[in-house]
């Protein structure tokens, strides 16, 4: 078994795949630092690690945070952006600003504080990995899904430019893009509609958050010269976001 001392942050570990990579990263002995707006959570599933109260979308949180986190466990080596979400399902003339904001605010704007006030550290340090979790829904629109779509698609040129923006330094950047995967996050998306939820994972065999925590640690494990650029995961059962092989029951 591999083992590895080394500084892991992520975001949104109170559930799904965030709190897959936690297991799969404590199991390699690393020192976690977790964040989530349910902090509770985050205490009863992780005991040992420093667990913090954390909103991606609000800069103080994120300033705080971070902060905590390396006064906790020391220098930052790995930075999981795993906090996201999708809200709704409607079509863009039937969409409300609200949900818009929240899926942008979370998923590109909470994404750059907190990888802003995480690089400099790296780069001081010289020594870092920044890991995205995406999303087949950056690399295909469906109906529905414009704005989600729309903020996972954004992630792609934000990795680029920090690839290129910290070329030279020994920083790391991949980014894991998966289809279906069986967590909470449909229950999010419905507003808590768990019939709706159950669903969309009807009569096929999505990825469990461990498959994507697996693709994770992989990149992360890798030797400090080889950057694993992207990873795109899909169940065996899914060919586009929107096209998903279903048995009859
Ligand atoms: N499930 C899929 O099919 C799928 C497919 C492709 C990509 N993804 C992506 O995978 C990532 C994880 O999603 P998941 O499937 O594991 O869903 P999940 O089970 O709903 O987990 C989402 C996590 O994000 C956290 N979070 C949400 N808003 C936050 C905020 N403002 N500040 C801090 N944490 C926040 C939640 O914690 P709190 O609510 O406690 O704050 C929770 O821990 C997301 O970026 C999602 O877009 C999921």
């Amino acid at each position: 078994m591999r083992s590895m001392n080394r500084h892991v942050l992520i975001t949104g570990a109170s559930s799904g795949i965030g709190a897959a990579c936690a297991r799969q990263f404590a199991a390699l002995g690393c020192r976690l630092s977790l964040g989530a707006r349910r902090l509770d959570r985050l205490r009863e599933a992780f005991p040992n690690a420093h667990c913090d109260e954390l909103d991606v979308t609000k800069s103080t949180s994120v300033e705080r945070f971070v902060t905590a986190a390396i006064a906790a466990n020391g220098p930052i080596d790995v930075l999981v952006n795993n906090a996201g979400l999708a809200r709704g399902v409607e079509k863009i003339a039937e969409g409300t600003g609200e949900a818009w904001r929240e899926m942008i605010e979370t998923n590109v704007l909470g994404l750059l504080e907190m990888t802003r006030r995480v690089l400099p550290h790296m780069m001081q340090h010289k020594n870092g990995h920044i890991v995205v979790i995406g999303s087949i829904a950056g690399h295909k629109a469906y109906v529905g899904g414009g704005v989600y779509c729309g903020s996972k698609r954004a992630l792609q040129p934000i990795c680029e430019a920090i690839r290129m923006e910290t070329l030279g330094s020994g920083i790391r950047v991949t980014s894991v893009d998966p289809g279906m995967v069986e967590t909470e996050f449909s229950l999010v998306r419905f507003r808590g509609d768990q019939d709706r939820a159950a669903k969309v994972y009807d009569g096929t065999r999505p990825l469990t958050a461990d498959d994507v925590a697996d693709c994770v640690v992989f990149a992360a494990t890798r030797p400090p010269h080889v950057n694993l650029d992207s990873i795109v995961v899909m169940p065996t059962d899914q060919a586009s976001p929107q096209m998903v092989h279903r048995t009859v029951n």
